[in-house]
Order: structure tokens, then C-alpha cells, then sequence
């Protein structure tokens, strides 16, 4: 980081999808030659990515966006940018020019290209620059992004949703569901691998729908992909249960690259509440597609996403899904306070559940899921496994950590020195909630 050169600091909230828009938009300031740091107060540039899928995340932003106001008295030429899915949506655009007017710069998820312009055209006339869609018909061409980790990446095979559950944001904020071409996404992560990748996390909110012009479906994807050379392995997410084929569930037999692991967001175990989130499955669909999966690969871990409190959500329902965790028995669980979100329809139920049953049901939503992830934790005391290093570990200075291919987090010591991206083979010695402990063996 040189003194003369401009710096530029991301904040990025809500999901992966969001943190690979800020390696984009990384890579776009780079191109500008711009330099990261760390410390928003060297910034010249703040760009605040958002997330709007719960109220929290609207809150948080807010605050934030406050304390960058000090920052611009301080220096009038700091510019200050909001992009994502808030400012998708008009109530949220009009909040800021209203109340927020230091904000210099506000795009969305169908405009991200448009930012180098956006940001020059500031530069040059010091007018602020607003850029919004409500959806954008073309696929956006992947450009060259700025990768948190070198041996791992991200990669876009969606963008947009289609399928309007009735509590969530999402299909208003990233417009209307397009797949890229597998010939594209494959070229892609050829020249990753090339790069160093070893790891690839496909993403898409449902990528199970991915189909392209020439009528290739995910699992002719996955298929694909498992022959690229030199990568290791293939994640995904997220999987919509309503579209998971058998033809998939066979990949997880066949293919040697993809990862044992899924993420099948289930948010509820009573039918009533499925039915009302319009998620297009029941219990029994979600729980035969849970056991031909597991049919397949049985080593397979299952993590998921669940609400309470969705409105008109009872006493019985909420029971309904308490034993649906013990009956799949997830690896792990997000677990969310149902939050009433504007302009969707559960928003306008008049049912809502009073704050207090929500909590009420989540603290004990939680216990259940954090005894299932012990549990299942706990099976593997005494194994080896095979992890690829990320790096040190976050808590403990001298272990590393990484992730197994059923996406385990382990910390563990080893005798000589590692580096990112490598695959060591793993004891575990010691089994906790959320990470497995271990010791570097010889493979
Ligand atoms: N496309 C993914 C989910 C994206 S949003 C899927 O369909 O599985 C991530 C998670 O946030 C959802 O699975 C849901 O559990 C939660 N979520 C979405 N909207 C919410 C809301 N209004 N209140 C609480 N949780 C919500
Ligand atoms: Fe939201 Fe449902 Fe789309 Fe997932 S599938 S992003 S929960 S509307
Ligand atoms: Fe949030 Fe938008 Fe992702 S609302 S969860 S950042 S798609």
C-alpha cells in the first residue's frame, strides 16, 4: 500500500452471494488501482454491500452508514457507496436520499458493472450517482474478482429467484432467475484451477433449477465439472428442495470430486406452514429426498435452514419441526426469528406471532439443533480425515484449520509447518458443537 496510492474498504453483509459481488467489486477497484485496507478510516472509498433479508441486517447498516458521516466532515473528498439488495428496493432508496444525504454513490445487484463508471463519474463532477434496476434481462459476464483465499473460489452458475416463498426478500432484490452456460461456468473455473484453486462453491439460490440455453441441468454440471483436472472439490449451494432430482442424488454416488455435504434449507416441519411459505414440498417429500440421499452416500452431511415464527405458526407446528431436526439429525442448523420483510405477502398475514412465542420458540429450536450437531460431531472421534488447509486458526495461535470434505471445521496442530490449499490427512482427538479438534498424521 503505497502513501499517493487511494484506498478502498468493503463491508459486506447477508450471503455468499453478496460476498462474491465484493470480489468483484474488488477487483473492479483494483483495476483502478485502488488498494485495500484493512481500516475503513484510511478508506478514500467505503463501499457498503447490503443484505436486506431480515430487519437486523436493515438495522445494522443503518447505524453503520452513521458513523461514516464524522468520516466525510473529516474529508470531504472520502466517497461513501451502497450497493446490494437494500437498495433494490424503492422505500429503502428514498431512506437514504431523505436522511443519509452523505451517501455518494447507491447501486444494486443488476447494475454492479456499472460501478467503475459510477465512481469516475463522482470523481469528475462531484455529483452524486445513483444507479438502480429492478431487473436486468442480461447475464452478466464474470469478471476478474478479488478471491479471499487463493485455493478456493466462488462462482456464480445463477443469479435471481423465481420462486416468491411468501417471507422472503430475495426475488424482489436479485430480480428474476437466470443460469449461465455450462460452457461458460466450466471455462471459468478452468482458469481458476489454472490459478490455483483447488475448491469451487457453486452458488445460485436455487441452484437446483439451473438450466442453460442448450438444456443442460445441474447434475449434466456437476458431471461436467467432476472431470476437470486438477480440482479437487465441487460444493453448492443452495439446494430448493422442490427441484432436487434423482439425477442429482446419483451424482453424489458417481462423482468423485463433489463434496459429501449439502445445504437443504427445509424453514419448517409442518405441512400447514410449508404450504403458506409456499415452499412446494411437505414433510414426507423433504424426508424421501433425506433418505435416497443418504441411500447414496451415506456418509453425507445435511445442514439446513429453518424459521419460527412464521405467522400463524402453532404451538403444534413449531413442535412438528423440533421433531423433524431429531428425525433427519442435522450436522448443523441456521436457525432465524421469522422477520416481516415490506412488500412481501407473509408481511401483510395478520397472524404475526408476538415477539416473545418467537424467542420463546427459537431458544429451544437452537438447544435441539445444537445437541443433533454434537451428536453427530461426535461420530467422529478417533478418524482420520482428509482437510484442506484454509490457514492458522482463528482461535488458536500455532493450529491450523480447514474443512473436511463434509465441510467439518477442524483445528488441529502439526509438527511442520503447512500452507493454504494443501490436503493433510487428520486424527480427530477431540469432538465439540460447531468444530472437530485433531492432530496431523502421516496419510
Ligand atoms: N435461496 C435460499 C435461501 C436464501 S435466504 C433457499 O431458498 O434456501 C437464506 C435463509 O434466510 C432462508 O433459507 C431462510 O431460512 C431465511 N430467511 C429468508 N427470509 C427470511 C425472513 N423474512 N425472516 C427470517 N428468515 C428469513
Ligand atoms: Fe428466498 Fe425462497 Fe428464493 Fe430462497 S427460494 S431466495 S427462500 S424466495
Ligand atoms: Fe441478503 Fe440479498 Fe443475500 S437479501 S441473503 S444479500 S441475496
Amino acid at each position: 500500500m503505497s502513501l499517493l496510492s487511494k484506498n478502498y474498504h468493503i463491508i459486506t453483509y447477508g450471503c455468499q452471494m453478496n460476498e462474491h459481488d465484493s470480489e468483484n467489486i474488488a477487483g473492479m477497484l483494483e483495476a483502478l488501482d485502488y488498494s485495500h485496507t484493512p481500516n475503513p478510516e484510511e478508506a478514500d472509498v467505503v463501499v457498503m454491500n447490503t443484505c436486506s433479508v431480515r430487519e437486523h441486517a436493515d438495522k445494522r447498516f443503518f447505524g453503520m452508514l452513521g458513523q461514516f458521516k464524522k468520516q466525510k466532515k473529516n474529508n470531504p473528498d472520502f466517497i461513501i457507496c451502497v450497493c446490494g439488495c437494500m437498495p433494490q428496493q424503492p422505500h429503502i432508496v428514498e431512506e437514504i436520499r431523505k436522511s443519509f444525504s452523505w451517501v455518494d454513490i447507491v447501486f444494486g445487484t443488476q447494475t454492479i458493472a456499472e460501478f467503475p463508471n459510477l465512481l469516475m463519474e463522482r470523481i469528475r463532477t462531484g455529483k452524486k450517482q445513483f444507479s438502480i434496476i429492478a431487473n436486468n434481462e442480461e447475464i452478466p459476464e464474470e469478471k476478474e474478482s478479488k478471491r479471499e483465499f487463493k485455493h478456493k473460489a466462488l462462482v456464480n452458475i445463477t443469479y435471481g429467484c423465481n420462486n416468491f416463498c411468501t417471507y422472503c426478500i430475495v426475488p424482489y432484490t436479485r430480480g428474476r432467475e437466470k443460469s449461465r452456460s455450462l460452457r461458460a461456468v466450466k471455462q471459468e473455473i478452468i482458469n481458476l484451477v489454472k490459478d490455483g484453486v483447488k475448491e469451487v462453491m457453486l452458488l445460485g439460490q436455487n441452484v437446483n433449477s439451473f438450466r442453460d440455453a442448450d438444456g443442460n441441468n445441474f447434475a449434466a454440471l456437476i458431471r461436467s465439472l467432476d472431470e476437470v483436472e486438477g480440482l479437487e472439490r465441487i460444493r453448492f449451494m443452495t439446494s430448493h428442495p422442490k427441484d432436487l432430482s434423482d439425477e442429482l442424488i446419483a451424482c453424489f454416488g458417481d462423482c468423485k470430486k463433489l463434496c459429501h455435504n449439502i445445504h437443504l434449507p427445509v424453514q419448517s416441519g409442518s405441512d400447514e406452514v410449508l404450504r403458506r411459505m409456499n415452499r412446494h414440498y411437505n414433510r414426507q417429500r423433504y424426508m424421501e429426498i433425506v433418505e435416497k440421499l443418504r441411500a447414496t452416500c451415506p456418509d453425507l452431511s445435511i445442514s439446513t435452514d429453518i424459521i419460527v415464527g412464521f405467522p400463524g405458526e402453532t404451538e403444534e407446528d413449531f413442535l412438528d419441526t423440533l421433531s423433524l431436526v431429531r428425525e433427519v439429525e442435522y450436522d448443523s442448523a441456521f436457525t432465524f426469528i421469522y422477520s416481516p420483510r415490506v412488500g412481501t405477502p407473509a408481511a401483510k398475514y395478520d397472524d404475526q406471532i408476538p415477539e416473545k412465542i418467537k424467542h420463546d420458540r427459537f431458544d429451544r429450536l437452537v438447544e435441539d439443533v445444537n445437541r443433533c450437531s454434537a451428536k453427530k460431531n461426535s461420530e467422529y472421534l478417533g478418524r482420520i480425515v482428509t482437510v484442506l488447509v484454509d490457514g492458522p486458526s482463528k482461535n488458536d495461535t500455532g493450529a491450523w484449520s480447514g474443512r473436511t470434505d463434509t465441510f467439518k471445521l477442524v483445528n488441529f496442530t502439526s509438527e511442520e509447518p503447512l500452507t493454504e490449499g494443501q490436503m493433510v490427512s487428520v486424527r480427530i482427538t477431540e469432538t465439540k458443537t460447531f468444530s472437530l479438534d485433531g492432530e496431523k498424521v502421516d496419510a
